[in-house]
């Protein structure tokens, strides 16, 4: 059996973001980006909310819901929420791992909780391409931004477990960094969403929309994954760990 030497982040990993390019540490740019990630979580978290109080009434009663955006939920249930709840436990997961203090504290209990986050990401991301492609109500467009986000989503995670088998630890945190922008970007997706919706209800004289207008669900996809994985390689260049 080959011994694995496991090498703690709080000796290899430790400038999440102090000294990187010789700059001092900017707890300014780390706290802003935690209200942030704080703020897109809360809002993937109350429309979970919302689809689990309009869905499951339906779904255990074996009822048809009012609205057709719902519908796909209801007569998806397996597809739908083997992507939501696991998806849902990564993203609560998440930013406790990529936190320096968590991990130079608690180095046994991320590497354990890392090994089910990372199951429940890649479980997630599975459902999503098994509900997004075939049901999407953005259409072809939003279909084809789940292949693109979800494959890279799914690289991102399984590079990032690679490095960390060969114990090259900046690079596994560079990965799941990059696995994060993604996963985070469903809160941003909400956000486009609400903006559209805010705008075609104004421009029809006030008519609150039932459902999101299908072509501006997937613009929100294209727009909100795509600048988060502009925005995770800021981040990488903003806060290299050592040579990572
Ligand atoms: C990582 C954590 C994730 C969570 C917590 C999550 C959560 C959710 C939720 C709550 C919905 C329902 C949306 C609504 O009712 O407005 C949803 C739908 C969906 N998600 Fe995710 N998601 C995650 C990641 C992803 C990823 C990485 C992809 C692929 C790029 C993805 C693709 C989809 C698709 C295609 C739908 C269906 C949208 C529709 O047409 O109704 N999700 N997800």
């Amino acid at each position: 059996m080959v011994t694995r030497k496991r090498v703690s982040p709080a000796v290899t990993d430790q400038p999440d973001s102090d000294l990187a390019n010789g700059k001092p540490r900017s707890s300014r740019l780390i706290r802003t980006a935690a209200v942030t990630i704080g703020l897109l979580i809360a809002i993937v978290v109350a429309f979970v909310i919302i689809r689990v109080v309009v869905d499951w009434p339906s779904i255990l009663d074996g009822t048809d819901p009012d609205d057709d955006f719902a519908e796909r939920y209801v007569d998806n249930p397996w597809r739908a929420y083997l992507h939501i709840g696991p998806g849902l436990v990564y993203l609560l997961g998440a930013p406790l791992q990529l936190s320096r203090r968590f991990r130079a504290r608690h180095y046994t209990v991320h590497r354990r909780l890392g090994r089910v986050l990372l199951a429940c990401a890649l479980l997630g991301a599975t459902f999503a391409l098994l509900f997004g492609i075939p049901l999407a109500w953005g259409g072809a467009g939003e279909s084809v931004a789940t292949v693109v986000f979800g494959c890279w989503f799914i690289a991102c995670l399984v590079l990032a477990f690679r490095a960390i088998r060969r114990d090259d630890v900046p690079q596994h945190r560079r990965w799941m960094i990059r696995a994060f922008a993604v996963g985070v970007g469903i809160g941003t997706i909400r956000i486009w969403v609400g903006i559209f919706e805010g705008i075609e209800q104004a421009m029809s004289g006030g008519t609150t929309p039932t459902a999101p207008d299908p072509t501006m669900f997937a613009i929100a996809f294209w727009l909100a994954f795509t600048m988060h994985v502009a925005i995770g390689e800021w981040w990488l260049r903003r806060t290299p760990a050592l040579s990572g």
